[in-house]
């Protein structure tokens, strides 16, 4: 039974894309509402917390922050102790009960759901993505294919659920939002405790042996030192991709609520709708974008991971020139509104980066790790993540003292600057790599996304 396939591929994957799916769902849902719920007046027919925005921007940072830090412990205690199956079904149950508990409303009740969700996404995120390696054997070029599969159930729970959560949050009731959220993970959670028959040979617990004569000690070859240099390198990359991207659910989500004109075709667009653009990106661009890298290389021309790394962080960068030009129009508008266009063609250049540069790093980061450190790296992928999800709010604070526009120009100048530079020192800062990136590591879709 466990090895039974479907179109191709072992039942179990369709499992974990669903789990995930919902995961997903419920995690972009609450997002989307997040710093709106925060942030709207207490007087409003659908009263939120009435903070002041720096306040929410700093919850938002801590939290969107957090859950991918706990990531860490959550990879430690699926090696250590539960396994990964185990520790993702006391993820799922933890969301399911932080979600529940988001629907009431209360203020401890927020803060309570919070904490369930960091420990929730902590446990399940890192530990489903390592389980969908787990379902093939080393070189299975299925692998690849099934990592593009699980990819687009995320994006699928990403794209839906700022429409769904979006809507009954922002303009029926918060807490009906929130509820709506963990009805998703609740869904997601069911299927993985109905799927575990297809699971189960995957994600056990293993004790990790300790090879006589190991040294504890790093004491790492000079290859290896040169190749950490570059993974040290990488990480700051990841970094300020996820501070420059990550403003979309906080500073993003504010901007586009009160300074862009969210009218189309006679329909005012909730801002939370917003939210779902990258997903939808996503799933139009990937493989467009995967194909041209590939044809690129093909040509003979440079396509290194680092290259794609510099141009992604320079095209989102441009993203951010769209955005102080509508900061610049919402400034001298009458209504004090800009056009919606430069705010749909930010969050395009954005995903254009994220595809060039999250997918393309992790692989690059897993190739140039000692394999002793592989699943630490999986780790401390998340954690950069997690800091660039803390950059992020830490821009959106600042905005609010210095503008709109400054921001978007620094983040704009800041980025293109910083990608320029990468590109001009790419040959030498591939030297240091000692060949580990020479395999084509264009995979679009990789373990932990
Ligand atoms: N869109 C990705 C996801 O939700 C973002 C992400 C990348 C999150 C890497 C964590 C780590 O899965």
């Amino acid at each position: 039974m466990p090895n039974q396939t479907l179109w191709g591929h072992p039942k179990g994957l369709y499992i974990l894309f669903f789990t995930e799916m919902w995961e997903r769902f419920s995690y972009y849902g609450m997002r989307a509402i997040l710093i709106l719920y925060l942030t709207a007046k207490t007087s409003e027919i659908n009263p939120g917390l009435g903070w002041d925005k720096v306040s929410a921007l700093e919850l938002y940072g801590w939290y969107t922050m957090m859950v991918y830090v706990m990531s860490v412990p959550g990879g430690l205690l699926a090696d250590r102790l539960l396994g990964q199956k185990k520790t993702v079904m006391l993820g799922g149950f933890l969301l399911c009960i932080g979600h529940l508990i988001l629907a009431f409303d209360a203020l401890w009740a927020f803060y309570t759901g919070i904490v369930f969700i960091i420990l929730g996404v902590g446990a399940l995120k890192p530990n489903i993505s390592t389980m969908v390696g787990g379902l093939y054997q080393k070189g299975d070029t299925k692998r690849d294919t099934a990592f593009t599969i699980f990819y687009i159930g995320i994006n699928i729970g990403a794209f839906a659920a700022p429409l769904l959560v979006g809507y009954v949050g922002e303009v029926i009731n918060w807490h009906y939002g929130f509820g709506l959220a963990g009805i998703g993970m609740a869904l997601g959670q069911v299927v993985y405790i109905w799927g575990q028959k297809y699971l189960k040979n995957i994600g056990n617990f293993v004790p990790i042996k300790r090879e006589e004569g190991t040294n504890r000690k790093v004491k790492l070859t000079p290859i290896e030192k040169d190749r950490m240099l570059v993974l040290i390198l990488s990480f700051i990359i990841v970094m300020v991709f996820w501070g420059a991207y990550e403003q979309a659910g906080g500073l993003l989500n504010l901007f586009a609520r009160d300074k862009i004109d969210r009218v189309m075709f006679g329909f005012t667009v909730p801002a939370s709708f917003l939210q779902s653009l990258h997903a939808f990106y996503v799933i139009l661009i990937g493989l467009p974008i995967a194909y041209f890298w590939k044809l690129w290389r093909k040509k003979g021309k440079e396509a290194s991971s680092l290259f794609k790394m510099g141009i992604g962080t320079i095209i989102t960068g441009f993203g951010f020139l769209f955005l102080a030009k509508a900061a610049m129009d919402a400034s001298i508008a009458i209504d004090g509104k800009a056009s919606i266009y430069w705010l749909l063609g930010a969050y395009f250049l954005h995903v254009v980066g994220e595809l060039s540069i999250s997918p393309v790093a992790l692989s690059f980061i897993t190739k140039l790790a000692p394999i002793k450190y592989a699943s630490f790296m999986m780790g401390a992928y998340f954690m950069v993540t997690g800091l660039g999800n803390k950059l992020a709010g830490l821009l959106g604070e600042a905005a609010q003292s210095a503008g709109e526009k400054t921001i978007f120009l620094s983040v704009f100048a800041f980025c293109v600057g910083f990608g320029i530079v990468l590109i001009l020192f790419v040959k030498k800062l591939n030297k240091l790599t000692h060949g580990a990136d020479s395999e084509d590591s264009n995979i679009i879709i990789v373990e932990a996304e």
